[in-house]
């Protein structure tokens, strides 16, 4: 039978060999922090925010717009136009049959964008859109349709004319060689295909970027 100081001691000794082995377990940095404050000391002074990589892909992808009003009529629709262009042409060269990864990357990206869009009130509009309509990522053409619908959506609000979703693949071919919509095979790893994972950092286990399909 030990006493209640001894089990008392037992106890903090444990703990703080726990907190021990997790700061020995941190993967060296050429910054330091600062157990009070968190404050973060480097070779470019206090940095205040810690987050250079995120520890999930989804962080901040939820959250409130970003980006102020953007007053200017002009800019407003240069912009908008030069997005749809990414967005449209993303969608029709995504992969034919993603993998999860690639699906939630690609769920992801229209959730920061509606935080981000440099047009905070067309930023809000557009969340509201993404919540009734959530994006559509299973495959190709689920994507690039899921996005004409939406941009109609922003098309009918603006009195726009409505878009032919069927001249999707007319109106973005951007003759970069991929496969016509209908027949692009998502490549297999070749048996000459040695390394495990090549996707991966060594290093740090962030996914890459993949090669030309
Ligand atoms: C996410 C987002 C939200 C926006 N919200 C607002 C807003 O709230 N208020 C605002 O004033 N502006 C907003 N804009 C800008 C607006 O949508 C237009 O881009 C801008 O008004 C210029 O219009 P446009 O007539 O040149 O054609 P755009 O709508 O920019 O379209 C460019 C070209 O894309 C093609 N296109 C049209 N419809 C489709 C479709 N459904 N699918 C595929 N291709 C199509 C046509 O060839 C068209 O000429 C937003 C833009 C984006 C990307
Ligand atoms: C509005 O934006 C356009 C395009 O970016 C620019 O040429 C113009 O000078 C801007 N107008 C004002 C008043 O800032």
């Amino acid at each position: 039978m030990i006493s209640r100081f001894s089990r008392a001691f037992l106890v903090i000794t444990f703990a703080l060999f726990l907190l021990g082995s997790l700061m020995l377990l941190h993967p060296p940095s050429r910054t330091y922090l600062d157990p009070w404050t968190g404050d973060l000391f480097g070779e470019g002074g206090v940095e205040k925010d810690l987050h250079t990589f995120p520890a999930s892909a989804a962080e901040g992808m939820h959250g409130n717009v970003i980006m102020p009003k953007l007053g200017n009529a002009t800019a407003k629709a240069e912009l908008g136009r030069a997005t749809w262009k990414l967005l449209h042409t993303m969608t029709l060269r995504y992969p034919e049959e993603p993998t999860d990864d690639e699906r939630a990357a690609l769920n992801s990206y229209f959730h920061l964008l509606s935080r981000l869009y440099p047009c905070g009130e067309c930023a809000a509009e557009f969340q509201q859109l993404l919540q009734k309509y959530p994006p559509q990522t299973s495959s190709r053409r689920s994507a690039a349709t899921w996005l004409c619908a939406v941009h109609n959506k922003v098309n009918e609000r603006l009195g726009k004319p409505e878009f032919d979703c069927a001249n999707l693949d007319a109106t973005y071919d951007c003759g970069c060689g991929d496969e016509p919509v209908s027949t692009a095979k998502t490549p297999s790893n070749g048996p000459m295909d040695l390394e495990a994972d090549l996707s991966k950092d060594r290093v740090t286990g962030v996914g890459m970027i993949k090669g030309g399909r």
